[in-house]
């Protein structure tokens, strides 16, 4: 078996085990409202849907709206899917896809138990998503890519699945310096989400180089890493300063099919009501005008305009396009 696959196996092995109620959350505290999450928010989700296993909380950053399409990196026993299904609403949709087979059943069990219309829980390997070309709006993961053991290929699925104009929020363990070698050598620090931890201006630069545009970190403090190291508990020892929680947000090139319907339509109201067209004639029967702006604009917009029908499916002799076009 490759190094990797076994580090999956490993993985899943411990992560099927906390999922059973064996074991304790990796991070120093199993208390998710320490990572932002409010009360609110924990007591609106299903019990057993927060294991505690979460180092940040993507959900505040990502702006969610209604109607959207959400994909969830490594969604464990489903607390940020359920948080988000609220928060997309009837309209919008949650896909977690996770590859522990104890994770995904707990997760559905609570989706059926609790009635969420909108969640799907998918088994598979965030390397090879089991989601469609450009279907998603969102794409969130909380602490799940330090465990990969191939980061880029994570980044280019999470772009591969987005829209254009799709967001990218993650939060995740990064190193702002490099751990010591029996460290970085140890399972117990692995799977305690440090040891596969990348450097911090690696794990920017890969997501950069998977295609993403405006990278930043959004948020980002000491994890406190506490693992045990050689049968010692390591914390507080001086390279767990450098283990950081970040929260990072990027975006995929491009304009959101709905943003671009959105934008469209707004010039074309704004030549309806005070171009050529509110004066009963069609917009090519007027010489461009610069006060009116006219010009580049105004060819922009009837472009434009054919687009946004088009878009609704009534452009000349189009059907309706499907929604995860982009
Ligand atoms: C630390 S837990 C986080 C779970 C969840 N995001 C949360 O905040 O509660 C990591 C989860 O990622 C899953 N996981 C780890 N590596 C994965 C991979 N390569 N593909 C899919 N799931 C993975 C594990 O099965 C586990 O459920």
């Amino acid at each position: 078996m490759r190094g990797g696959e076994r580090l999956k196996r490993l993985v899943r092995e411990r992560y099927g085990r906390l999922a059973r109620g064996a074991g304790s959350c990796c991070a120093p505290t199993c208390d998710s409202r320490s990572l932002g999450y409010t009360d609110e928010e924990l007591s609106s989700v299903p019990e057993g849907a927060d294991l505690g296993l979460g180092c940040g909380s993507p959900l505040a950053l990502a702006a969610l709206k209604p109607g959207e399409t959400v994909v969830d990196l490594g969604s464990g026993a489903g607390i940020d899917c359920f948080l988000a299904a609220r928060m997309v609403g009837a309209r919008g949709r949650v896909i977690g896809v996770d590859m522990t087979p104890e994770m995904v059943g707990r997760a559905r069990a609570s989706a059926r138990e609790h009635g969420y219309r909108n969640v799907d829980f998918r088994l598979g390997a965030i390397e090879e998503l089991p989601i469609e070309d450009r279907s998603a709006d969102v794409v969130i993961s909380n602490c799940v890519i330090n465990l990969s053991p191939d980061k880029r290929r994570v980044f280019g699925e999470a772009l591969r699945v987005l829209r254009p104009g799709g967001r990218l929020v993650v939060s995740d363990v990064v190193l702002a310096r490099g751990l010591p070698q029996r460290v970085r050598e140890s399972l117990d620090a692995y799977l305690g989400c440090v040891a596969g931890a990348a450097l911090k201006r690696d794990y920017l630069s890969m997501i950069q180089s998977a295609g993403f545009e405006r990278v930043r970190v959004l948020s980002e403090r000491s994890y406190g890493a506490c693992v045990t190291v050689g049968g010692e508990e390591t914390t507080p020892a001086r390279w767990a300063r450098h283990v950081l929680s970040v929260t990072v947000g990027a975006r995929r090139p491009g304009e959101a099919p709905r943003a671009r319907a959105a934008r469209l339509k707004g010039k074309i109201i704004r030549l309806q009501s005070d171009g050529p067209l509110a004066r009963g004639k069609s917009w090519d029967e007027r010489p461009p005008s610069r006060e009116r702006g006219d010009g580049p604009v105004l060819r922009g917009a009837v472009e434009g305009g054919r687009e946004v029908l088009r878009a609704r499916g009534q452009g000349e002799g189009q059907g309706p396009r499907p929604r995860d076009e982009g």
